[in-house]
């Protein structure tokens, strides 16, 4: 069987592939994406494929592929990078690999919240440009908003839009700090669904007095941090818009560890600039990787930008890997994978 993998799965997860000679292995050599145009030159015949998200599947590459294409297998949680009918069209399933970047993931989300609310960007701007010595510790230099409450009788609500698996990693780490309010909004509108997940969330955290389905008003209105952590795609295309942020709180932190495209990058550097809301943390942005120092979200003192490594320990990556040849080989042999993605019917 022909195997097409776009990225380099590294030396703990490669030779999953290359000790099975009954597979063809036809691989992108270096670590960093294939891009588009490698994978529809290589894929044709091409039994089953390891991709990334930089690499777009749509009716062009499953074409070039042909019929014997079985399995599309994408180390990511993500897959708004695939399109789903036209795998669906052609019978094709898709793995993608949530789980053990979870953790990872929720650190960094708070790693974001944290670095946005205390100014982190201007204070090692200043450190990295020899300024310490000029700049004096005052009693209000370079203070922020506090993340963590500062007495029980300081209540706090923490936002989510989106409330999955990385959701819920992340609240259990803001319960830590000593967030007792949740507000979240979730794709499913069903109330007794929300009814189930709150009471679920409710046994597993005894000091949250408050989880609740609330409409994205409310949320922008009542969060002090907003995780953005729901998947792309059309549904939430620009969910964060210029509407969202001029209802955030002046001190709020926003923090986007999901897809760019779910935030209006023209609407968060205006919002930054008039201090609609305190600060923003940035794992990913609308149009990364091209993303230059000329950018406005870049520019802005108060916007945290790390470039898409949410989920960049060794741990969660070694095991996506892992669970992306699992998964492919799962498709191939027509067996249950490690994580499928529901194709529409
Ligand atoms: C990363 O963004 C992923 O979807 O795994
Ligand atoms: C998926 O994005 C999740 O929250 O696990």
């Amino acid at each position: 069987m022909k195997i097409v993998v776009s990225l380099d799965l590294g030396p703990e997860v490669m030779p999953l592939l290359y000790n099975r000679d009954d597979l063809e292995i036809i691989a992108w050599p270096h670590a960093s994406s294939s891009g588009k145009e490698w994978l529809v030159k290589n894929i044709a015949g091409a039994d089953g494929c390891i991709i990334m998200l930089f690499e777009k599947i749509d009716d062009e590459v499953l074409d070039a592929a042909g019929p014997n294409l079985k399995v599309v297998s994408t180390m990511s949680v993500g897959y708004d990078h695939v399109d789903l009918k036209a795998l669906a069209k052609r019978g094709v399933r898709l793995g993608n690999t949530p789980d053990v970047l979870t953790e990872s993931v929720a650190d960094s989300s708070v790693m974001l919240a944290l670095m946005a609310g205390r100014n982190t960007k201007e204070g090692t701007n200043l450190v990295e440009k020899g300024q310490w010595p000029g700049w004096s510790w005052s009693p209000y230099g370079l203070c922020g908003p506090q993340i963590s409450p500062n007495s029980p009788a300081d209540i706090r609500t923490v936002g989510f839009i989106g409330f999955g698996r990385i959701a819920q990693a992340t609240l259990a780490r803001m319960i830590g700090f000593g967030y007792t309010r949740c507000l979240y909004v979730a794709r499913s509108k069903d109330p007794a669904r929300a009814a189930d997940i709150e009471q679920t969330i409710k046994a597993r955290h005894p000091t949250l007095t408050t989880v609740k389905r609330v409409e994205l008003d409310e949320l922008a209105r009542e969060s002090d941090v907003v995780y953005i952590l729901a998947p792309g795609g059309s549904e939430t295309y620009h969910i964060v818009d210029e509407k969202f942020l001029k209802q955030m709180k002046k001190t709020a932190v926003l923090v986007n560890n999901a897809r760019g495209t779910l935030v209006d990058s023209d609407a968060l550097a205006k919002a930054l600039k008039e201090g609609w809301l305190w600060g923003a943390g940035l794992d990913v942005v609308e149009g990364e990787p091209n993303i230059t120092a000329d950018h406005p979200l870049v520019k802005e003192p108060r916007c945290v930008m790390i470039p898409h490594i949410g989920s960049a320990t060794w741990e969660s990556r070694i095991g996506m890997a892992t669970m992306s040849v699992n998964n492919l080989f799962a498709g191939l042999e027509r067996q249950p994978m490690v994580s499928e993605v529901q194709l529409p019917k």
